[in-house]
């Protein structure tokens, strides 16, 4: 005969709504043990009909209402529960995290691109792993040439899918190349990235650090261009009026070339005091080399052009009176909390 008190403990011990409608399945649903039970009731005789349906009837309604109580108690909880979630303690204490910012480098690399693209430059990025010949004898550097060893090269053990080996850019120039095959002539480019060289680390000097290439190629550029041009970006990506002095310089895939220096000025914070005033290379350029339009597949006769790069990491010293560029990313709170 049916007994009630093994399902009273099983639903003594139930925890959720799903498990309370199995439990109620499998008593009191249709095809539940105690249904069935009254079922076969018809085959009883009158006398233990009699006796069967009292036990039954007693079950059932034992089970039902430990049924109709559980399902209060499962459903306030479960209210309870979701409004707890819900709930925002107003007397907390404030969560001790803080919410970051872009670093200093992120920052400048940004609003440097935002000025390329007012002034119509395409923006590449271009990849850190490249050939030695995008990186050197697309911009007419020999590999045997010594500015292969001054920016002493990180070699990767990993090569492109030709086989080629690969090393970390040494110079945003090395997307040169890339950039008038993708893009054809005429050309106004920019590629912000970047670049890695096994240096002796110093206040100016990092083993990586962010260059922003540009080039622009077109019928008739002269470097009246690349002087107005470069001092339009300067003074836009340094938000200042800073002072700038050009000079002469060579690199084998510019001619002529030239170097840019910015007035780096430091001043004490609490006497308003000068204490640093001096010239920082910030910026080279020059008129692009024949050589280089022509591996390109660019006849140089019918279309010249300037390149430029743009050494960001400095330029943020520049901007915001840093000493050292090893700040932007040594990782110390005290410095990245301080902007
Ligand atoms: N790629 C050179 C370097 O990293 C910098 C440079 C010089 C870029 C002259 C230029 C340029 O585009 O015209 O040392």
């Amino acid at each position: 005969m049916f007994d009630y008190k093994q399902p009273l403990k099983e639903i003594e011990i139930i925890k959720t709504l799903e498990q309370l409608e199995d439990f109620f399945q499998k008593y009191l649903g249709k095809q539940g043990t105690l249904t069935l039970a009254f079922k076969e009731m018809a085959a009883l005789s009158p006398e233990e009909k009699k006796e069967a349906g009292k036990v039954l009837s007693e079950a059932k309604a034992i089970l039902t209402e430990s049924y109709d109580i559980k399902v209060q108690e499962l459903s306030i909880g479960q209210i309870n529960e979701a409004l707890q979630k819900d709930l925002v303690d107003s007397s907390l204490e404030k969560s001790s995290y803080t919410i970051g910012h872009r670093s200093l480098l992120a920052e400048v690399r940004r609003e440097a691109e935002d000025v390329c693209k007012s002034m119509g430059f395409i923006i590449e990025y271009g990849t850190d792993a490249v050939t030695k010949f995008e990186n050197f004898e697309s911009v007419n550097i020999p590999l045997t040439h010594p500015a292969t060893e001054m920016q002493d090269t990180i070699y990767l053990k990993e090569t492109d899918p030709r086989g080629e080996p690969l090393i970390l850019r040494t110079q945003t120039s090395a997307m040169q190349n890339f950039m008038i095959k993708k893009y054809g002539v005429p050309l106004k480019a920019v590629v912000p990235g970047k670049v890695y060289r096994y240096e002796n680390m110093d206040a100016t000097h990092d083993t990586m650090f962010y260059q922003l290439e540009g080039i622009v190629v077109d019928k008739g550029i002269t470097i009246a261009h690349a002087k107005h041009m470069i001092e339009k970006l300067l003074s836009a990506i340094l938000k200042k009026d800073v002072e700038t002095r050009m000079r002469p310089a060579y690199f084998p895939f510019v001619e002529p070339g030239f170097e840019i220096d910015a007035r780096y000025e430091i001043t004490d914070p609490k006497t308003g005091e000068k204490t640093m005033s001096k010239w920082m290379e910030v910026l080279w350029a020059g008129m692009i080399h024949p050589k280089v339009l022509e591996t390109a597949g660019v006849d140089p006769k019918e279309y010249s052009g300037f390149a430029f790069g743009m050494w960001l990491s400095r330029l943020a010293a520049v901007r915001y009176g840093i000493k050292d560029i090893r700040y932007f990313t040594n990782g110390d709170l005290r410095f990245a909390k301080s902007f």
